[in-house]
């Protein structure tokens, strides 16, 4: 079953989807494209945020609104892109972010040169609430981290999370490739944001995808199911 693991189609909550309206396009298109299962995985910033609590308050919300309109897909599970910052890890409630049902916990790295204390602050999440991380997006750090922190970042033994926009470019696509080609735990996701400039874009996965790495991709959800 084709999931999409990390978009921003939760109505009002963050700078994805601008309404419920713009939401249920974004589910169709996804269906169109083949996709099955969502989890939706709203921004969730630590500094900006009052509290877990409130968070999840809003996410509810906005949830519930989006289940109410009848999407075209059904099975969408919440969770939330959480950024790395200062202390993140010591986030009263934290725990409660993890993709429902699972032990996944889905991690951005913020945009710059690497620092010693994010992968402190990973190891703490780990070490806390003994969580799998998923690396959102992981090609995305090309361009400010040097090849050892690369190396060191795809070896951090969590797993990998592939925006389907990877595909499209080349020096993220040869990283993908030898990722697969190491046998790394691989997910992928749109990352859409919205109808336009983010779009869901499912479409690349299937053209230039090996159906077996999707497959995979889509087997982790089952697999980190926690009774
Ligand atoms: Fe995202």
């Amino acid at each position: 079953m084709l999931t999409e693991y990390h978009c921003h189609i939760l109505p009002g909550i963050d700078d994805g989807s601008d309404s419920v309206e713009t939401s249920l396009k974004m589910v169709q298109r996804m269906y169109d494209q083949g996709v099955r299962r969502i989890v939706a995985t709203s921004h969730f910033y630590c500094h900006r945020e009052e509290s877990v609590a409130a968070f999840l308050e809003k996410r509810e919300a906005a949830f519930r609104a989006l289940m109410e309109a009848g999407p075209a897909v059904k099975d969408i599970r919440l969770g939330a892109e959480i950024a790395i910052e200062h202390g993140v890890s010591e986030t009263p409630g934290l725990q409660k972010l993890a993709i429902e049902g699972t032990d996944l916990i889905l991690l951005e790295f913020p945009y710059r040169k690497f620092e010693e204390w994010m992968e402190e602050e990973i190891d703490n999440v780990i070490a806390k609430y003994d969580f799998t991380v998923i690396v959102a997006h992981v090609h995305r750090y090309l361009d400010y981290y040097t090849e050892d922190q690369m190396d060191n970042l795809v070896n951090l033994n969590a797993i990998l999370q592939i925006n389907n926009e990877a595909f499209e470019n080349k020096k993220e696509k040869k990283l993908v490739k030898q990722l697969i080609a190491g046998g790394y735990p691989l997910i992928f996701g749109s990352d859409a944001h919205n109808l336009k400039t983010r779009k869901p874009n499912w479409d690349l996965v299937k053209k230039k995808a090996d159906p077996r790495v999707v497959e995979r991709s889509d087997r982790v959800l089952d697999r980190h199911r926690i009774v």
